[in-house]
């Protein structure tokens, strides 16, 4: 039995994580957020009832389950306290079970108007960012000028470090981008109230996890976005400003690496990505577009329409390389049940040459055409079904070819958005063998 489990998006983000992480959460001890912000939107579906988590860890809808959002997480806090809020009106008790590194970085509304300011001014170049002022406030963390959730303990220095910020930033926001800046007084006021509110939720987040480990105690590790919007090994500058792959599991809680048994790639049965950026399995044409309405592809934080295409194999493999991924759980298979023909992006096309892994030059991923290979669909429904063998039986070999392209076993198959339409054909990391889908 799988003891320490990071699950992380495979693709561009939007996989389905929030689904699996739930399904799998009452087994763990504690389930951790290590990067990202609120630009996340994690769906969980349970009897019928829709939530979306932003800040707030997946396993936050199971009674007495610990949550912990680490240093490596950028945090708004009215976005967290909005969520808490809006979660304890539906009666999950939330403030006694969330626990908040005090090394991690605020987002302050200067980083939200700068986020705005820049996509506003780039035009048709815009990256299409959530607008939520994760970039901004990354960079602060990374030019070690700006708050982090400690500076809240300490009253007497909290205003001056804010002053630096505010000066700082509001020349650029008033100067260059001629926008309004946020106003200093409330801004601050915000925090002090902020401060008093979230002071008993802080913790030393790595310590604590080191206490449930050498306790023997299991934890989900939650990654938000996608291996393909990584800063680093995502394609650039189409990317997020935090590293999603695995090895940010180590650096944003404070858990070692060496500590992880096993890490599950959450992969959709095709590809959706959200904002600009290269796509080559893109379908631009009526399946795109019956993709994205069958499969409600619409952003969970944003609204935006998704972009939809086939299931790209050389990002895949990348993926499982960068990530050492031990499993894949492959979502939204019932979204293709209608489709005469499914194709799997095996390789790349550029210049003449056959590419199996992603261009040297970023900028050329753009320009390269996929490789396909062609499968029959099914036909029918597979919506619901909870057992690999009642699957028809080109679902079964589309499975399998995922499975023999990757080199990595599928573990679980989502076959609708409820925590229950779920096949597990491996079923390790569940305590004691129950499922409780
Ligand atoms: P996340 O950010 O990776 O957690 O994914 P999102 O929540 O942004 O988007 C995934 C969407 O697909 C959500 O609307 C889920 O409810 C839905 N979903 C997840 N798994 C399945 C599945 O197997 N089938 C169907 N039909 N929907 C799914
Ligand atoms: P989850 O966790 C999909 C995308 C944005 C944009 C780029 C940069 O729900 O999978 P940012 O606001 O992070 O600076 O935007 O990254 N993006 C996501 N796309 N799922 C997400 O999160 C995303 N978080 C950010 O659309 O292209
Ligand atoms: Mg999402």
């Amino acid at each position: 039995m799988t003891k320490n489990l990071v699950i992380i998006g495979a693709q561009f983000g939007d996989e389905g994580k929030g689904k699996f992480i739930d399904l799998l959460a009452h087994s763990f001890d504690g389930v951790v957020r290590f990067q990202g912000g609120h630009n996340a939107g994690h769906t969980i579906v349970v009897a019928g009832k829709k939530t979306i988590l932003h800040l707030l860890p997946s396993g936050i809808l199971h009674d007495n389950l610990k949550c912990f959002i680490g240093n490596g997480v950028v945090v708004s806090l009215s976005a967290l306290f909005e969520e808490i809020t809006l979660l304890e009106e539906n009666g999950i008790s939330v403030r006694d079970r969330i626990y908040v590194s005090n090394n991690c970085s605020l987002i302050l509304p200067y980083h939200c108007a700068l986020d705005a300011a820049r996509e506003n001014k780039m035009g048709k170049a815009a990256i299409g960012t959530t607008r939520r002022g994760i970039g901004p406030a990354y960079e602060d963390k990374v030019a070690r000028r700006g708050l982090r959730v400690c500076d809240l303990l300490s009253h007497k220095t909290l205003e001056e470090k804010l002053r630096n910020l505010a000066d700082y930033h509001s020349f650029v926001l008033q100067n260059y981008y001629n926008v309004e800046v946020p106003d200093f007084g409330v801004v601050l006021d915000e925090l002090q109230t902020y401060a008093k509110m979230i002071q008993p939720m802080i913790i030393d987040v790595a310590a604590v996890l080191e206490d449930y480990r050498q306790q023997g105690k299991k934890l989900l590790f939650e990654g938000a976005q996608g291996a393909m919007l990584d800063i680093d090994l995502g394609t650039y500058p189409f990317v997020t400003s935090s590293n999603t792959t695995m090895g940010a599991v180590g650096s944003g809680c404070g858990f070692g690496p060496l500590y992880v048994d096993a890490v599950l790639g959450v992969v959709k049965a095709y590809t959706t990505r959200v904002g600009a950026g290269p796509f080559p399995t893109e379908c631009l044409d009526d399946i795109g577009e019956d993709i994205r309405m069958r499969g409600g592809e619409f952003g969970s934080t944003t609204g935006r329409p998704r972009r939809c295409g086939w299931l790209d194999m050389v990002m895949l493999r990348r993926a499982v390389a960068v990530n050492s991924l031990t499993h894949i759980g492959l979502t939204k298979l019932d979204i293709l049940d209608n489709l005469e023909k499914i194709k799997i992006c095996v390789a790349y096309q550029l210049n003449g040459k056959k590419l199996t892994s992603p261009p040297l030059i970023n900028d050329e991923l753009a320009q390269c055409e996929p490789i396909y290979e062609e499968f029959p669909g099914w036909m029918e429904a597979t919506s619901g079904i909870t057992d690999f063998v009642k699957l028809p039986p080109n679902a079964q070999k589309y499975i399998q070819r995922i499975e023999e392209l990757s080199g990595v076993p599928i573990a679980m198959i989502g076959t609708g958005p409820d925590r229950k339409d779920t096949i597990l054909k491996m079923n390790m990391f569940f305590r004691a063998c129950s499922t409780q889908v």
